[in-house]
């Protein structure tokens, strides 16, 4: 594997080997000294045609631990803004040496565009395309719930994976690239996957998801999810109107103090909250919610760096990624 475009097409075996990586990162991350030697010479760009904030500065920060040279590209104030396409932006990398390109663009297939063609010859990791993938997103939020219950177990968490679990992921299911990488990546790792949305807020074709889809927050609380991941409504992508009202919709689908109290009334004493951010408080969640002991928000965002310095690593420290995937994939397929 040369580039992380997607949780689509990503093995359990190779899901597991980042999250591990991960876990390794992590203890740097826990150092006085947040600092490897394994990147020195190399040079990361992250590519952002969107705006940002966590996604890119978890990104840099990944990078800046592990030694590499960043260099920001914001399409704000570049040439992009002047017309320059994708492919002479890509070819302008290419000509700096650019190791590898972090992208994040409003059009869905922008990452697999520029893996796919001879522009550049970098990894090329998709940090958002569209309404399409966020993949590193997905692994950020499976390592958070994966460290979270090996704690609560007593268990180590490296090589295990989340099978049995039950994540509800509630919101604008329509509109989001972390829904999706997340459904995917979930299921590969054996959680059984509910999404709770407006019919007006699923995509077409939802029924064929390895999912179960359902339309009643209450009733999905009933059922008693291990993790509740909300969506953020994310008006910028809606050229229509897709529910009545802002208070329609957190009446039945944001996770408010009334049906934050329930998870305790019903003695769901571990169910945690996740949500990647940025958090539209009193629409999709109160802020007795986002702020509670539940909630995994900020640990999610501790958890990217490392998440990401992993996929960096493996992408770019000697090819070894490619190796020992196809090595890993090999002794799967033959057990
Ligand atoms: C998400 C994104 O950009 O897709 N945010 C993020 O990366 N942390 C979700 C969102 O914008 O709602």
């Amino acid at each position: 594997m040369r580039h992380l475009l997607s949780t689509h097409d990503l093995s359990r075996a190779d899901a597991i080997r980042i999250l591990d990586t991960a876990e390794e990162m992590s203890a740097v991350n826990d150092r006085e000294v947040k600092k490897l030697p394994a990147l020195r010479g190399r040079t990361v760009v992250n590519l952002f045609f969107e705006d940002s904030t966590r996604t890119r500065i978890s990104f840099e920060a990944a990078a800046k631990r592990l030694s590499a040279d960043v260099i920001n590209f914001a399409a704000k104030g570049s040439s992009v803004s002047k017309g320059e396409s994708l492919k002479d932006t890509a070819q302008t990398l290419e000509a700096i040496g650019a190791d590898a390109v972090v992208i994040r663009h409003p059009a869905s297939g922008a990452a697999q565009r520029l893996a796919t063609t001879d522009w550049i010859s970098a990894a090329v990791v998709n940090a958002g395309d569209g309404t399409h993938e966020h993949p590193t997103q997905a692994l950020l939020d499976a390592f958070t719930l994966r460290r979270h219950w090996a704690k609560l177990a007593g268990t180590p968490s490296g090589g295990t994976d989340l099978a049995g679990a039950k994540v509800t992921i509630v919101g604008d299911v329509l509109h989001s690239r972390v829904a999706r990488s997340n459904v995917w990546l979930l299921t590969t790792l054996g959680a059984q996957v509910t999404l709770v949305a407006p019919p007006t807020l699923l995509p077409i074709g939802v029924e064929h998801w390895p999912c179960t889809v359902a339309y009643d927050f209450d009733e999905a609380i009933d059922a008693k999810p291990d993790a509740i991941m909300m969506l953020r409504v994310q008006a910028e992508r809606m050229n229509a109107s897709y529910f009545p009202s802002t208070g329609e919709y957190s009446r039945r689908w944001g996770l408010g103090d009334e049906r934050f109290a329930r998870l305790a009334e019903l003695g769901l004493a571990d169910t945690v909250i996740l949500h990647p951010g940025p958090m539209v408080r009193g629409l999709e969640i109160s802020s007795t919610a986002a702020d509670s002991a539940r909630s995994q928000v900020l640990r999610q965002v501790a958890n990217g760096v490392s998440v990401r310095m992993a996929v960096l690593y493996l992408l770019l420290s000697s090819g070894l990624y490619a190796q020992d995937a196809t090595a890993a994939h090999a002794k799967e397929s033959a057990s």
